[in-house]
Formats: C-alpha cells, structure tokens, sequence
C-alpha cells in the first residue's frame, strides 16, 4: 500500500517512518520537497520511502494530513481532489497557546478535514497519542490503544489494519461524529504531558472485563 504523508514533521515523520519499516511504501511530502530535512527524512525512513511534492503525495492509496491546525484547510485544498479516497485526519485544531480546541463539542476538526476533502473517505486517528509513541507503539509486553473513527466500514478497515502494523492496539471508536470526543482526549493527553509532568512516553490503555 502506498501512503502519501502531508506534513512531514513530528507525526508525519514518526508515522511514515514506523510505515515504512512494516514495508509500506510511504511519499513523504513537503512544500519544498527538495529541503534537507525531508530528504534526510525519507533517506532514514529507509528504501520504501521518498520525498516529493504535495500533490504526489496526494495520490497514494492512503493520505495522512498531520498539518498544524491553522494550516490544515490550506494543506487539504493543496492536494487537490480527494473523492473516494482514504484520509487521515491526525490533526488536533489546537490553539496556539495549548490552552483548549479551537472548535469542539458541536463539531470537530475531523468533520472540518472531511467538509474540506470533498469526497474522501476521512478516518480520524492518530490524534490522542504523542508523536513519540507514534514511533514505537510497545510497552513492555503491552500496546498503546489507538482510537480511530469514521463514517466509512471498508476506509477503517485499512486504518485499523495500518495501525495494527505499527504495533498498536486499534479500537474503533464508531462515526466521524466522535472526533468530538477524540479532539479532547488528545488536549487531556498533552495536559498530562506538559502540565502533570508525565513527559511524552505514556499511552492510553483499555481494560475489558
Ligand atoms: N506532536 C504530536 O505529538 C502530535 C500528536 C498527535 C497529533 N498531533 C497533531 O498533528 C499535527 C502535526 O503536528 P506536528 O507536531 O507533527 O507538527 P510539525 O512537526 O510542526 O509538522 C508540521 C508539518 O506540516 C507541514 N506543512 C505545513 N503547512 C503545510 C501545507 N500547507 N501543505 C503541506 N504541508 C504543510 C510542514 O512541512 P513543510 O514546511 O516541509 O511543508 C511541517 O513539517 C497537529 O495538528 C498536531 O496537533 C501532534
């Protein structure tokens, strides 16, 4: 499967990068794909990664936008036609100061991504976790819990399988509608991280009895 990856900076990097070693081919983009930075990235990402321009990341079977918030809706039209293609949305619309979400509980950023990416099937995951566990998803014999949501069956499917090969334990978390609840999960995750002091190596786990 070919994943293109729309900001390539901490999520986008960790990401592709853990992709890429599970023996995806991953398209690391850039506004400026000739910049040393996604060069080295993708050279480090190993050889079923390359750099290149956003429209050809675009392409790929897979996109995943990991744009910051103010960025995302000029990302999103820049990669062109989205229909019927599978999106993910790792966003978080934070403000700029942590402080809280920039829109929440009657909407989200997940449902902003899919008004923008007119057509396309849009999953949102990867947003309640730090880049850091993104990049090695195991715990000592454990796995992070990932929740991801959409609207369509067969687009999560391939999220919940792209997880999975990544080494985390995916739980569906039911129609895009419930980005609104994942977008405050991930500001209690950066809460804890930055204010709490539980630094950046910590997931979520689920217990089932
Ligand atoms: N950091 C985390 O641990 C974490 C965890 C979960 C979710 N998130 C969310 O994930 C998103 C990304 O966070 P991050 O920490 O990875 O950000 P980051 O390190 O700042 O990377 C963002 C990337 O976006 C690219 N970019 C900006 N505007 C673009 C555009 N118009 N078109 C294409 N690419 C563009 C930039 O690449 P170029 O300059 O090369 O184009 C940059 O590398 C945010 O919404 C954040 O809330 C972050």
């Amino acid at each position: 499967m070919t994943i293109g990856i729309i900001g390539s900076g901490n999520v986008g990097g960790a990401l592709g990068t853990a992709w890429s070693q599970a023996g995806h081919d991953v398209i690391f983009s850039s506004r400026n794909p000739q910049s040393k930075e996604v060069q080295e990235l993708a050279l480090k990402a190993g050889p079923k990664a390359r750099a290149a321009s956003v429209a050809e990341a675009a392409e790929a079977d897979v996109v995943l936008f990991a744009t910051p918030w103010p960025l995302t809706e000029k990302a999103v039209r820049s990669a062109g036609k989205l229909q019927d293609k599978v999106v993910i949305d790792a966003t978080n619309p934070l403000r700029e100061d942590l402080s809280g979400l920039e829109i929440g509980t009657t909407t989200s950023g997940g449902e902003q991504v899919a008004e923008w990416a007119k057509g396309a099937k849009v999953v949102k995951a990867f947003n309640t976790i730090g880049y850091k566990v993104m990049a090695d998803a195991r715990f000592q014999g454990d796995r992070s819990v990932l929740f991801y949501c959409g609207d369509d069956p067969q687009a999560k499917e391939t999220v919940r399988g792209l997880a999975s090969d990544i080494g985390f334990e995916p739980i569906d978390a039911g129609p895009l509608v419930q980005a609104r609840t994942l977008e405050p999960l991930a500001l209690l995750w950066i809460s804890l991280a930055i204010k709490q002091g539980l630094g950046f190596e910590f997931a979520y786990k689920l217990l089932r009895r």
